[in-house]
C-alpha cells in the first residue's frame, strides 16, 4: 500500500503544506507573507494572522496539486518547534484538528532536522554518515547526520545566524528585508576582492558574525563621510565583497568539521543555501577535496512544507507518533 503523508510549516512567516507519496514529493505550495516588508523584518503577530488566512488556501492547492483527496492521507506532519510561537501554533493546530477528523497519526517535527533531510528529497542523495551545514535567518549550524532519526549539532553560531549577517549587512546598505537574496543579486556583478572585511576567530567549529556586521557599519560610515553616494556607487562591489567574507566564514568551518570527521559526503541546507556564491564555492570545495557535495533543489532550500514532509515520511517508517497533546515549542533540543 502507498503511504501519503500531508505536511504543514508555519514556523516563521511561510505558510507551506506539501504532500507526499512513499518519500516523493507529489505537491510543495508555499505562501509568502509581503507584509513584513514595509517593517524590515518579521513582525510576529501579523505572521500568525496571514498564516490563518494561508491555512486552508494553502492546504486545499497542495491536495489539487497532488491529486489527492483529505480521505486518502495516511499521517499529518507539522513543524513542531522552533519558530515563532503564534506562528508555530496555527500550524499545529490545524495538524492535530486533521489528525483528530481523520482518525490519522500525527507526526511533530523539528524545523531545523527538517531543513537538514531536504537533501534526501532528490536524487542524488549523500550515504550516511553525512555533514550538514545549515543556514538559515535563525540558525547557523554544522549537522552530523547518521541517520534520519540520529543528528548531531557538532558547531554552532554564538551570535548572529549567516541569513541574519546578511540580512543586517544589507539594512546598513539601505536595502529592504529580506535583504539576502539582493546581495545576492547585487553581488553578481561585482568585484568581492575589492573590499576586505575581517574573518572571526572562533575556537572549534562555532560561528561569530556580530564582527563583521559592526565591521560593515564602521567601513560605511567612514566612507560616506566623504562621499554620501558611495554606498550607491559602489554597490556591487560591496554587496560582493561582504558575501564573499560570509561565504569563507561558513566554508572554512564545514572544510575543518569534514577534515576532523573524515567524513566525504557534505550538504548545505537552509534558506542561506541559497545563495549563489555560497553555491559556488561550496561545489569548487568538494571538486578540490574530492568529496561529494549535495545542495537542495532551491524550492526546499528556503522554509517549505516538502522538508517537513520527506522528515515525516522517515519517523512515520519508524512509527515515531505524537499524541495530541503535544504543544508547539518556540525553542527545541535536538
Ligand atoms: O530557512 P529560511 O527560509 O527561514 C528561516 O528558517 O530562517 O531562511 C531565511 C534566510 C533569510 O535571512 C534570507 O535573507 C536568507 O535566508 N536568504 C538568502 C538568500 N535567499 C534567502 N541569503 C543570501 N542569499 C540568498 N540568495
Ligand atoms: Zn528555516
Amino acid at each position: 500500500m502507498n503511504t501519503f503523508i500531508l505536511a504543514i510549516e508555519s514556523s516563521c512567516d511561510e505558510t507551506s503544506c506539501a504532500i507526499c507519496k512513499d518519500g516523493i514529493i507529489l505537491s510543495n505550495i508555499i505562501a509568502n507573507q509581503k507584509v513584513h516588508e514595509q517593517y524590515g523584518g518579521v513582525v510576529p503577530e501579523l505572521a500568525s494572522r496571514a498564516h490563518i488566512q494561508n491555512i486552508v488556501p494553502v492546504i486545499d492547492k497542495a491536495l489539487a496539486t497532488a491529486n489527492c483527496q483529505l480521505s486518502a492521507i495516511h499521517a499529518i506532519a507539522f513543524t513542531q518547534s522552533p519558530g515563532l510561537i503564534g506562528s508555530l501554533l496555527v500550524g499545529s493546530q490545524f495538524a492535530k484538528s486533521l489528525s483528530l477528523s481523520l482518525q490519522v497519526p500525527l507526526i511533530a517535527v523539528h524545523h531545523m532536522q527538517a531543513h537538514v533531510l531536504a537533501n534526501l528529497i532528490d536524487a542524488p542523495r549523500p550515504s550516511f554518515p553525512f555533514l550538514c551545514l545549515t543556514v538559515s535567518g535563525g540558525h547557523t549550524q554544522i549537522v552530523l547526520c547518521e541517520s534520519p532519526s540520529k543528528m548531531k549539532v557538532i558547531g554552532e553560531t554564538i551570535d548572529d545566524a549567516a541569513g541574519e549577517a546578511f540580512d543586517k549587512s544589507a539594512k546598513l546598505l539601505g536595502l529592504p528585508y529580506p535583504g539576502g537574496p539582493l546581495i545576492d543579486k547585487y553581488a553578481a556583478t561585482g568585484n568581492a576582492d575589492r573590499f576586505k572585511f575581517p574573518e572571526p576567530q572562533v575556537p572549534g567549529l562555532d560561528f561569530s558574525f556580530s564582527g563583521l556586521k559592526t565591521a560593515i557599519l564602521y567601513f560605511l560610515q567612514e566612507h560616506t563621510h566623504d562621499n554620501p553616494d558611495f554606498v550607491q556607487q559602489n554597490l556591487a562591489d560591496i554587496c560582493a565583497s561582504i558575501q564573499k567574507r560570509i561565504v569563507s566564514i561558513l566554508l572554512n568551518k564545514l572544510k575543518k568539521a569534514a577534515l576532523q570527521t573524515g567524513i566525504k559526503d557534505l550538504c548545505i541546507a537552509g534558506g542561506v543555501s541559497a545563495n549563489s556564491g555560497l553555491r559556488n564555492a561550496f561545489t569548487e570545495m568538494g571538486k578540490r577535496n574530492h568529496w561529494n557535495t549535495f545542495i537542495p533543489k532551491f524550492e526546499y532550500c528556503t522554509d517549505n512544507a516538502g522538508m517537513i514532509a520527506i522528515t515525516g515520511y522517515y519517523k512515520f517508517l519508524d512509527k515515531n507518533f505524537s499524541s495530541l497533546s503535544i504543544s508547539a515549542s518556540a525553542r527545541a533540543e535536538w
